[in-house]
């Protein structure tokens, strides 16, 4: 078993994608773990992405991660990482693998519906950044 952690992006959340992201989590056999819905300040989405601090997109990613609630969320299953990246699609939507989530729903590179975990690695870093381990199911 396997743990990961998934973002609906303020966009996502604009767009009614909540259970729609959730619907396809669940479809491919994953289980929610853990749920809320939040508001990141920009500290917040500056430390979330810190990985990130050196590019050229940083300013931008982190003001939109702070433009509307997201939906963040513990997702749990075999090879749950490597499987909320396939359904997300590639990061720009023009890339992405036709019925993915960024194909379907993305407007582009920047505002892309969903995060998720690229790694064992980030998934440590990322989910215990969002979830207390009593709030892990
Ligand atoms: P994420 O971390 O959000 O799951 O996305 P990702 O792994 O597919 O892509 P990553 O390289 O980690 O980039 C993080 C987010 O930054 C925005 N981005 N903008 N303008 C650009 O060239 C650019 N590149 C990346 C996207 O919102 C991307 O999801
Ligand atoms: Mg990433």
């Amino acid at each position: 078993m396997e743990r990961t952690l998934a973002i609906v992006k303020p966009d996502g959340v604009k767009k009614n994608l909540i259970g729609e992201v959730i619907r396809r989590f669940e479809q491919k056999g994953l289980r929610i773990a853990a749920l809320k819905m939040l508001n990141l300040s920009k500290d917040e989405a500056k430390g979330f992405y810190i990985v990130h601090k050196e590019r050229p997109f940083y300013e931008s990613l982190t003001s939109f991660m702070t433009e509307g609630p997201i939906v963040v969320m513990v997702v749990e299953g075999e090879h749950a990482i490597h499987k909320v990246r396939e359904i997300m699609g590639a990061t720009n939507p023009r890339d992405a693998a036709p019925k993915t989530i960024r194909a379907d729903f993305a407007s582009d590179i920047e505002h892309n519906i969903i995060h998720g975990s690229d790694s064992k690695e980030s998934a440590a870093y990322e989910i215990p950044f969002f979830f207390s381990s009593i709030e892990i199911m």
